[in-house]
């Protein structure tokens, strides 16, 4: 199973799920770069008011050859309930993407991931086929493991399918 993970993290909560992911599945990985929300609180602030309000930020991004790949995995923090907006910026700009697409999501556990989830599938070309969640809390605990090792055998099983 060829394998991208996307990703997008502001303070390496979704990266550290990310490089597990990609250890795990021998994955390429690409990072979403965004300049206007790295720092400390008056860019969490400006993520948050932005968040809000769906301003869509500018963002950096190595290109990939979709067709080179069996699935995407989405990667993203929950941001007011919504995915984070450098992934919303990313998926507004409809990019090719193979069959399979499955999502990872982290959260500070004050909002239930299903809007995000909802938002995420309304943004993609393709049915999600598979969908992962992870509070902050439990990522900096060390507690996930377990759960990536899961995932990764239920999306390789389905390719075998
Ligand atoms: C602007 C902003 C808004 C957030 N909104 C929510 C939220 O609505 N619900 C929630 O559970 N966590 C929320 N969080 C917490 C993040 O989802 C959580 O800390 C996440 O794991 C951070 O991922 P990262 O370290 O990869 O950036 C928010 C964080 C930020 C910066």
């Amino acid at each position: 199973m060829r394998t991208l993970i996307v990703f997008y993290s502001r303070t390496g909560t979704t990266a550290t799920i990310a490089k597990s992911l990609a250890n795990r599945l021998d994955a390429d990985v690409r990072e979403i770069g965004c300049g206007r929300y790295a720092g400390g609180l008056l860019h969490y602030l400006l993520a948050g008011y932005d968040s809000v309000r769906g301003n869509l930020p500018e963002i950096e991004m190595t290109e990939f050859a979709a067709e080179q790949y069996d699935l995407v995995m989405i990667g993203t923090p929950i941001w007011t309930s919504h995915p984070s907006l450098p992934v919303r910026t990313f998926l507004n700009r409809k990019p090719e993407l193979p069959a399979r697409v499955a999502v990872f999501l982290t959260h500070g556990g004050h909002s239930p991931p299903q809007t995000c989830i909802d938002e995420l599938a309304e943004l993609l070309p393709v049915p999600i086929e598979a969908k992962l969640t992870f509070n902050s809390a439990q990522v900096s605990d060390g507690k996930f493991a377990d759960d990536v090792a899961d995932f990764a055998n239920e999306l390789e099983s389905r390719s075998h399918r």
